[in-house]
């Protein structure tokens, strides 16, 4: 699930936003020229290092890496501004692709390249390096990051400067900076700094927005849409992170091509509702209507568990590739629910997307298969499948199939094509057996029967409906004998079946 959501977002988003949780590239070439300002640790110095730190940055890199090498010059940069900051900022890097730094990459639960620790108190405590690539970026938010997790709020310029129409940001209006209320907010502060930024005052006539005639204790959140700001008396540390959490996620979050919007897109796949996405474009005459009947849909739908967005055509490439899209279906609503399942209404109209919202939420809105169309000819020796002709050709076919689950570009797939092909060719007078291909990148594989985690993916299906993943070895003749052992012959098939009814009735799938 978590990898499907990297996954998603990284397409949706068209680059590696969060390129941390994913694997880089693989390619050759080293870096080696030593650097002066970031520290090389490795396993046998890296606690005394971090030890001595009250606040130290940890790269943790892979030689390979395509990322990593890109952020290597920008961070070095950084490293060297940061080296002149009061107090120094310290950045270090592990080569965890080492053999003697593993056991750093397994402790620091490392997942992917590059991956940024800040680590603070001597190693005390860990937190993810959510910023920025570039060095300006970098050394930008580490400045915050190495402050005081919440800005005192003193005079109107210190507001103006902290709270922007670009960001979620947390002020605590308390008549004191003490007691179990001050203690709380700042204890969140500390706790969700990598996420939001936090400041307080002992004076609410400082802020930009709301009632200024109040004393506090309050939290008032600072949000760039919807109503600007919300406020808050809860001071319990969980009530407290959830009333941020919720109060910090737009009503619609928008996708396009504007950077400050990506963390709520971020957010927005990263929610566990079921979500709702409107794509279409913006720069159409009719945008406007239908972008409003859009958010008043999801205005009335507040509250529910339904979680929407809205997609301008021009930055949603990697979403219709995704969801197997054309641009002549917009305006469209595409909801995926948590466990995969997708319903589309393509080319709706502004008056119809309440209508189906609401009978996609009764029920009544049949789920939407990514597919290619059905070949119109399918004259190879291996027979193409599609998301459309599965269920016919082969789930409630009477054939034995062995079912080859590919993708275009992988290698092992082109080397087993040609193997496939004499398999094929060799059953051809046999009407029985049939040997098939289903490209997965352009076709929904349905999870409940086939699990596809790598290309290619080989399953065979008997007569009866027998489904088997084939393991053996990709040569002809394994595969042959795989098929002979394992298809049902003429006239066992009936036999086959009553038996296995008899035999497993409550748990057969309904193939
Ligand atoms: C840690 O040890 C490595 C390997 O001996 C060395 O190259 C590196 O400079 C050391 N780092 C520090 C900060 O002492
Ligand atoms: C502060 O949070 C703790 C739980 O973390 C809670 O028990 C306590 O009641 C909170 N204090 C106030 C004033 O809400
Ligand atoms: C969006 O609409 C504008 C205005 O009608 C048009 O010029 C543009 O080509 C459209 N964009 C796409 C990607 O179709």
């Amino acid at each position: 699930m978590g990898r499907v959501r990297v996954f998603l977002i990284c397409l949706v988003l068209g680059f590696f936003l969060i390129a941390s949780s994913v694997r880089c590239d693989e390619d050759a070439a080293s870096e080696s020229e030593s650097k002066e300002f970031v520290l090389t640790l490795v396993h046998s110095n890296f606690s005394d290092v971090v030890s001595k730190h009250d606040f130290i940055v940890v790269e943790f890199y892979a030689p390979w890496c395509g990322h990593c090498k890109k952020l290597a010059p920008e961070y070095e940069k950084a490293a060297s501004v940061l080296s002149s900051h009061d107090p120094p900022i310290v950045l270090a890097k592990v080569d965890a692709n080492d053999e003697v730094n593993k056991v750093l990459a397994t402790e620091y639960d490392i997942k992917g390249f590059p991956t940024l620790k800040i680590l603070r108190k001597g190693g005390k405590t860990v937190q993810e390096y959510k910023g920025p690539r570039d060095a300006d970026g970098i050394v930008d938010y580490l400045k915050k990051q190495s402050g005081p997790a919440s800005v005192e709020i003193t005079s109107v310029e210190v507001a103006n400067s902290v709270i922007d129409d670009k960001k979620v940001i947390i002020v605590g209006v308390f008549p004191k900076f003490s007691g179990e209320e001050f203690d709380n907010f700042t204890a969140l502060a500390d706790n969700l700094r990598s996420d939001y930024e936090f400041g307080h005052t002992l004076d609410a006539k400082l802020l930009p927005r709301g009632d200024s005639s109040v004393s506090g204790p309050f939290v008032r959140l600072f949000k760039p849409f919807d109503e600007l700001f919300v406020d808050s008396k809860e001071f319990h540390v969980d009530a407290l992170k959830k009333f941020v959490e919720e109060s910090s996620i737009p009503l619609v979050t928008l996708f396009n091509n504007d950077p400050d919007n990506h963390p709520y897109v971020i957010k927005f796949f990263n929610s566990d509702s079921p979500k709702a996405m409107f794509f279409l474009n913006f720069s159409n005459e009719e945008a406007e209507s239908l972008k409003s009947k859009y958010r008043d849909v999801a205005e009335q739908n507040k509250g529910g568990d339904l979680s929407f967005l809205m997609g301008d055509l021009e930055a949603s490439q990697g979403a219709f590739q995704y969801f197997g899209l054309k641009e002549d279906q917009v305006p469209l609503i595409i909801v995926q629910t948590n466990d995969g399942k997708k319903y589309l209404k393509p080319n709706v109209k502004p008056e119809e997307i309440a209508a189906w919202v609401k009978d996609y939420k009764d029920g009544k809105v049949s789920q939407y298969k990514k597919s290619e169309p059905i070949p119109q000819e399918n004259n190879e020796p291996v027979k193409v499948v599609v998301a459309e002709s599965l269920q016919d050709v082969v789930m409630s076919s009477d054939k034995n199939v062995l079912l080859e689950f590919y993708a275009p570009w992988c290698g092992h797939c082109k080397k087993l094509a040609p193997i496939l092909d004499e398999v094929a060719i060799s059953y051809e007078n046999d009407a029985n057996i049939l040997i098939a291909k289903f490209d997965a990148t352009t076709n929904d594989v349905p999870a409940d029967h086939f699990d596809v985690k790598g290309y290619p993916t080989v399953y065979f299906k008997s007569a009866s409906g027998n489904l088997l993943p084939y393991d053996g070895d990709r040569t002809k003749d394994d595969i042959i004998d795989f098929i002979e052992k394992n298809r049902d012959k003429k006239g066992q098939q009936a036999e086959t079946i009553t038996k296995e009814t008899e035999g497993d009735a409550g748990s057969k799938d309904e193939l």
